[in-house]
């Protein structure tokens, strides 16, 4: 599916800004919905990945749940229609308070990280005379072979209980009793392009199920967290391979009768229907070095500066077919403010609309107000 983007509304909006493709969001969301019909699956939208409200309540009519890390995500999403039980609660260091509030709110389950928020998680359900529904996170130590800070399963992270810390956690959290043991949680990274990592990940489950069994927990819930990636360098080539990545799991994974898997992706719902939309200031010759200067920075969208990634840089409105290579930066005062080096483009000028793709996950979610620059706004195809 193609992105058309609408230049003559865009000539009359202030730069840069986020627009959203809201077809493109509705069928991955459909293709979503029919890959896991027929499963007992059910899907959490990690909210982190972007929070823009109208993009939640497509995500919310589509029937998907959602996956929170913090007070303000529970607040959102609870701003916008999802019901409690569709709440879950992840973080690796959740405060007291914003524990009471997932317990105050009635959601479906904590996901707890460590033996420490399991006690704490305990005495204040009971607290408030509740007892909450918990899943260990458990760190499987799969390398999911993604960059260095979007990986989290292995046991040099600081996400999820060890492996050989399982059992003592496990028989806390069956003795405690305002905490009710639901769910295996397990997440192993984000920006997998590869099912590998999932097929290990499903023996792994498999065989913790046996050993957990014979602990005397009864597991509800497997949740396997999110992490599928998305094709960065192909745009308009937009679905990601929802039914390869879905089926690993129905087919690989030895459910227990009763058992729900439990999905949290964010990036692959949200991440192509999004662009970041910039205005070139300057077309600036250097020594050895022509750049492209836009009015969208880091500020705006920080994943080339962090990760190193790279977002497809279209020039929407070239006044030729000729070519030319440049540096495509932002106006941040920060060298790693640059979107792209030695890019062939069409020959740009001042004025010139460009768009970053596929921006919509992590973009405008993490956007900031350095150098006391405003958020970006952001439009929509309908
Ligand atoms: N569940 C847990 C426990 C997570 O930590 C994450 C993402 C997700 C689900 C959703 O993962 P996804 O399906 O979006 O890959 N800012 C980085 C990505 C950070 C991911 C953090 N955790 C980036 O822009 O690449």
């Amino acid at each position: 599916m193609k992105t058309i983007f609408p230049i003559e509304k865009f000539r009359e909006l202030e730069t840069p800004f986020y627009y959203y493709d809201l077809d493109l969001l509705s069928a991955t969301l459909k293709e979503i919905n029919r890959c896991v019909s027929g499963h007992p699956f059910v899907v959490h939208y990690a909210i982190k990945a972007n929070s823009n409200p109208r993009l939640l309540s497509e995500i919310r009519e589509a029937g998907l749940g959602i996956d929170c890390v913090s007070k303000g995500e529970l607040k959102v999403a609870m701003d916008c229609g999802f019901s409690p039980r569709s709440i879950v609660f992840a973080g690796v260091a959740k405060t007291d308070s914003e524990i009471l509030a997932g317990i105050d709110a009635g959601i479906r389950c904590f996901n707890v990280e460590s033996r420490e928020e399991l006690h704490i998680i305990d005495q204040l359900a009971a607290s408030r005379g509740k007892i909450a529904d918990v899943a260990i996170r458990v760190n499987p130590n799969i390398d999911a072979h993604t960059h260095k800070y979007i990986t989290t399963g292995l046991n040099e992270n600081k996400f999820g209980v060890d492996m050989e810390m399982l059992d003592s956690v496990i028989s806390d959290a069956l003795s405690l009793p305002n905490v009710n043991l639901i769910g295996l949680h397990f997440h192993i990274g984000s920006q997998i392009t590869t099912m590998d990592a999932y097929q290990i990940l499903c023996s792994r489950i498999n065989d913790l199920q046996e050993h957990v069994a014979q602990l005397g927990a009864k597991i509800e819930i497997i949740n396997v967290g999110g992490g599928l990636g998305i094709d960065y360098d192909n745009p308009d080539n937009s679905i990601p391979p929802f039914e390869e990545y879905f089926n690993t799991f129905s087919q690989l994974l030895s459910l227990r009768p009763g058992q729900e898997v439990h999905f949290e992706l964010g990036r692959s719902v949200v991440g192509q229907c999004g662009s970041l939309i910039s205005r070139v200031i300057f077309v600036k010759e250097g020594v050895k070095k022509r750049f492209v200067m836009l009015d969208a920075g880091m500020t705006e969208l920080i994943r080339p500066a962090l990760y190193q990634a790279h977002h497809v840089i279209q020039n929407l409105t070239p006044q030729s077919g000729d070519t030319a290579v440049y540096d495509v930066v932002g106006p941040i005062c920060e060298s790693s403010d640059c979107f792209g080096e030695d890019e062939l483009l069409p020959v740009s000028h001042r004025g010139d609309f460009f768009a970053l793709r596929s921006a919509g996950a992590y973009g405008e979610a993490m956007a900031s107000q350095y150098n006391c620059r405003r958020l970006p706004s952001s439009y929509f195809s309908e």
